[in-house]
């Protein structure tokens, strides 16, 4: 049995610490891609709070295919340069979104959905996948979250 359940008063920095040295530890030695984004994506939902959306979007072919993720279900591809996903593997870099609303060509999966944060996973200078989290609050996420994503995503583009 695994049990990553961390302290709910930590700090930012801390918490995300605890989560990817979680990811790191859940993922060593898999090479399974699947597998390891399904179980980042439940590390995802049980570490962070107030998220309504935890996952994965996989580059195919040119295109962002939806992957491993808590939540409910979503669309399933997502051109690049589309919404927020596409935002982030168009530009490689991490969009933080504090009101979808006001972002245009968001793409509303979950109309709970009130900010998001999408960080781009980038192997080889390519963006092979991106990590989207989706809360029902406005700007739940600011950039110690973004911070803490991109860590995560940066030992995950070997393991996916
Ligand atoms: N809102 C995203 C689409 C994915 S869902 O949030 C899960 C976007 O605009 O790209």
């Amino acid at each position: 049995m695994y049990d990553f359940r961390p302290d709910a008063a930590l700090a930012k920095p801390e918490l995300y610490r605890q989560l990817t040295a979680a990811a790191t530890a859940l993922t060593e030695g898999e090479p399974d891609g699947v597998a390891n984004m399904a179980n980042v994506a439940a590390l995802m939902g049980e570490y962070l709070a107030d998220i309504n959306w935890a996952g994965f979007y996989r580059m195919v072919e040119g295109e962002l295919v939806l992957g491993p993720f808590v939540g409910r279900p979503a669309c399933i591809r997502i051109p690049v340069g589309q919404g927020v996903c596409g935002a982030a593997a168009a530009s490689g870099e991490t969009q933080l979104v504090e009101d979808v609303s006001a972002f245009p060509g968001h793409i509303a999966c979950d109309a709970a959905s009130r900010s998001e944060l999408v960080v781009p996973v980038v192997r080889d200078g390519a963006v092979v996948a991106v990590i989207d989290l989706d809360s029902p609050s406005i700007a739940r996420f600011d950039r110690e979250d973004a911070a803490g994503i991109e860590a995560l995503a940066e030992v995950l583009a070997a393991r996916i």
